[in-house]
């Protein structure tokens, strides 16, 4: 049986990879990542300010004028090492020993939100040795002004830079929310996206009604969250020339067949990883196999995109007549 896939066109062992993560920037953690088998690890987002921020202070200590971002160095003063503690040049060590450290892919993150500068950092990442580059597009269209096509060129113009910075292979990671999904898809992969990760989660702040503040906080995701980017999957599944990867809500091996049928190329794990540890991997591989053997299938290409949009025979089933006969069966489950 052959669980091989490719993916961004890499050739993977199997199409389990362990999404970016805060633990992703621990050497050892990678290592039992790749001991419990995961095909590759993405490790987590090295940020548009910390980027910025570092310029910026380099800028000054060098006396020039010429960097001015007051609000980067709000964010990450330059003694801040970002989110995960890592900073620039830390992360292009990180980078460099998980290659050293790893036999299976390592795929740098870039996140970020507007073209500028900091994309260039996406040649230092090449040259560090990442394998590929995952640019992770946290963007909040916050100013309502903002026209949805202003959105997308903005998602292109970055692509397009990180494609010019490098060559090795890109992936965009992205929101769910973006008005024609599709046609973004088309855009960003003519841009020079090898391949999308569907999806990122937004995280929104909460209200609390006792204190009268927003709660913030990352709540690690559920099954109940996999709906929207399997049907995602589904939808675009050979319909773009990018390779695609599932990502969130991933909890045990039905949903990891779940998103190859729907036409993942690779499926993604971070929550349950934080949950289980590393070496709840293997379990998602073996069950995995349980799962082919069972039904006689040889290969994850015989099974990938069987319940895709594009070989259903049913494809009103994906669009509004399935919405307005789900409506009238009246059934509430
Ligand atoms: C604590 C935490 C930190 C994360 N950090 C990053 C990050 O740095 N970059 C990134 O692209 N995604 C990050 N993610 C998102 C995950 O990579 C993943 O896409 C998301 O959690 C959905 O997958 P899951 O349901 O398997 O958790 C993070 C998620 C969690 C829970």
């Amino acid at each position: 049986m052959s669980l091989a896939t490719h993916y961004l066109g890499l050739s993977l062992k199997n199409p389990v990879v362990a999404s970016a993560a805060p633990v992703n920037a621990q050497l050892d953690h990678l290592r039992r990542l790749e001991d419990a088998g995961a095909a590759a690890v993405v490790l987590p987002s090295l940020f548009q300010e910390q980027i910025e921020a570092e310029a910026a202070l380099h800028d000054h200590l060098t006396n020039s004028a010429a960097y001015n971002s007051p609000e980067a160095s709000d964010y990450f003063p330059p003694t801040a090492a970002g989110p995960y503690g890592v900073g620039p040049d830390a992360y292009l060590d990180l980078i460099s020993s998980a290659r050293a450290a790893l036999s299976i892919p390592v795929i740098a993150s870039l996140n970020g939100s507007s073209e500028a500068g900091w994309i260039e950092y996406a040649k230092l990442m090449q040259q560090a040795g990442a394998d590929a580059l995952e640019l992770n597009m946290y963007f909040v269209p916050v100013d309502i002004a903002l026209t949805g096509q202003s959105v997308e060129d903005r998602y292109v113009d970055i692509v397009s830079a990180a494609r010019k910075a490098t060559t090795i292979p890109l992936a965009v990671k992205l929101s769910p929310y973006l008005s024609s999904l599709g046609n973004l898809a088309q855009r960003l992969h003519k841009s020079g996206a090898n391949g999308l990760v569907l999806f990122n989660r937004l995280l929104q702040p909460d209200i609390d009604p006792v204190t009268l503040r927003l709660v913030e906080g990352v709540h690690l995701s559920t099954r109940a969250e996999m709906p929207l980017p399997l049907f995602w999957i589904a939808l675009l599944a050979g319909r773009t020339g990018a390779s695609l990867a599932a990502s969130t809500g991933v909890e045990n091996a039905d949903d990891v067949v779940k998103y190859l049928l729907a036409g993942a190329d690779v499926v993604m794990t971070t929550s349950a990883v934080l949950r289980h540890g590393a070496g709840h991997v293997t379990g998602l591989i073996r069950d995995l196999e349980t799962w082919m053997e069972a039904r006689q299938f040889a290969s994850v290409s015989d099974l990938r995109g069987l319940m895709s949009w594009k070989r259903s025979s049913h494809k009103e089933r994906y669009g509004r007549p399935s919405y307005i006969k789900m409506l009238e069966t009246g059934v509430v489950g």
